[in-house]
């Protein structure tokens, strides 16, 4: 199998050819989106709300990020994975940006991290570039900035936001990210960032004008039951099939139905 790159997605790009990303969290899970052929595979902190049913993702740390990152890594032969740098590892000084992406690319033997900001962490970013390790920007709304925001509506409907944001995608392009997340913001804007910037721009509710989706892979499979946003597309309803078999196994083992004689030693 030829695995995807960084320099692959960029030639998707020229190409138009759009790049599918997901989240994945853990070995069983990314090794049946992996064979099912997506492009990047993200280990989102989006696990902290997911995985461990925190109403943010910030509580979660870089060992537990670390844990997630090196599950889905053992099963992937395909996709690029990237991991997410969770907050408050990368945003005070670049010396501990740069010291929690080794520890992410060593323990994890992940491709790239992704963290969230533009002109804020620039400094960060280029550090961490500078070891040689790609990195993924992410701007518009930012999950690890929930408390400066006060909400998880659209970004960047107001100029002033949008400038900001198409200047910030400009310097973390320069700076010499391979791709930018763009998350919750207007498709114009999305459309316009893409055209203006070389490097792939993913989006996740930025629209179509973007060069990539992303979403996370329980709100997708309808694993996550209470988020619906307008930019979420349900693939499946995995609740109530799960529910159901989970329905039916405690009624066979009721009904003494389970482990008939075939089903024992
Ligand atoms: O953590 C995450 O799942 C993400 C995506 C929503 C882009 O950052
Ligand atoms: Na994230």
């Amino acid at each position: 199998i030829r695995r995807v790159t960084t320099h692959r997605l960029s030639e998707m790009k020229l190409r138009g050819e759009k790049i599918a990303m997901l989240t994945a969290y853990d070995y069983s899970m990314a090794q049946l989106v992996d064979e099912a052929g997506i492009d990047i595979i993200l280990v989102g902190d989006s696990a902290s709300n997911v995985m461990a049913g925190h109403t943010t993702t910030l509580p979660i740390t870089l060992n537990e990020m670390i844990y997630h990152g090196a599950s889905v890594v053992r099963a992937v032969n395909r996709a690029l994975v990237v991991v997410d740098l969770p907050f408050g590892t990368y945003q005070g000084n670049s010396r501990e940006a740069l010291h929690s992406a080794i520890r992410i690319m060593k323990e994890t033997a992940a491709d790239a991290v992704k963290l969230e900001g533009g002109e804020e962490v620039l400094e960060s970013v280029k550090r961490i570039l500078s070891a040689g390790i790609p990195v993924m920007g992410h701007l518009g709304l930012m999950p690890q900035s929930i408390h400066k925001f006060g909400t998880y509506t659209v970004r960047a409907k107001e100029e002033a936001e949008a400038e900001k944001l198409l200047k910030d995608s400009k310097l973390l392009e320069e700076a010499g990210c391979f791709g930018i997340v763009l998350e919750k913001i207007p498709a114009s804007l999305g459309e316009q960032v893409a055209r203006e910037v070389r490097i792939p721009v993913i989006g996740i509710g930025a629209g179509g004008g973007v060069d990539g989706q992303v979403l996370v892979l329980h709100d997708m499979l309808g694993i996550t039951q209470q988020f619906s946003p307008r930019f979420l597309r349900r693939y499946h309803n995995l609740a109530a099939e799960i529910k159901g078999a989970v329905g039916n196994y405690i009624n066979d083992v009721k009904s003494t139905d389970f482990p008939n004689e075939k089903e024992q030693y």
